[in-house]
């Protein structure tokens, strides 16, 4: 009896880790970033944007989670963003920024986008709790 409860034990491991593995092949690969990308990370970390600004939930949380404002219908514009980079508000300070600056910052931005997303939307959970791609 107790043989078989370990045989089917066995058995159901290795059926989900075949699961999870096949799983694992079809995950996205990430996108390689580009010159401007890499420089608009420097300065992400160089003006200390993550002190305020979660990546994927990390960082500080005096402002919002900037992981996927690039794909937001409203707030995903150059144009939105860099007007927040350039004037600040009352709540986040103007740091100052050149143009370029704010050009790969926004490179930066949508290239964390294309990375996954920060909530992930409930009819993109499998059963299993994987992600349906
Ligand atoms: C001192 C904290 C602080 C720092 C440092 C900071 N921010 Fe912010 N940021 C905020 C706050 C707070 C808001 C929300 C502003 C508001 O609603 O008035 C915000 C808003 C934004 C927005 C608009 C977000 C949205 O959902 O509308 C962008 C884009 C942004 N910040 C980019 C940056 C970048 C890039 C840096 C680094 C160069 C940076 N921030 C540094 C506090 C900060």
């Amino acid at each position: 009896m107790k043989f078989k409860l370990w045989v089917t034990l066995i058995i159901l491991f290795f059926i989900y880790s075949f699961y999870v593995y096949i799983y694992s092949c079809s995950e996205k690969q990430p996108i390689q970033p580009n010159a401007s990308v890499l420089s608009g990370w420097k300065v992400w970390q160089n003006k200390n944007c993550h002190t305020c600004h979660q990546l994927y939930g990390l960082g500080g949380y005096m402002g919002p989670d900037l992981t996927n404002i690039a794909s937001d219908a409203n707030k995903g514009s150059d144009e939105y963003m860099k007007t927040f980079m350039k004037y600040g508000t009352d709540k986040m300070p103007n740091l100052h920024l050149t143009e370029q600056e704010m050009t790969s910052l926004v490179s930066f931005l949508r290239w964390v986008d294309k990375s996954g997303k920060t909530r992930v939307p409930r009819e993109s959970v499998h059963w299993t709790g994987t992600y349906i791609f």
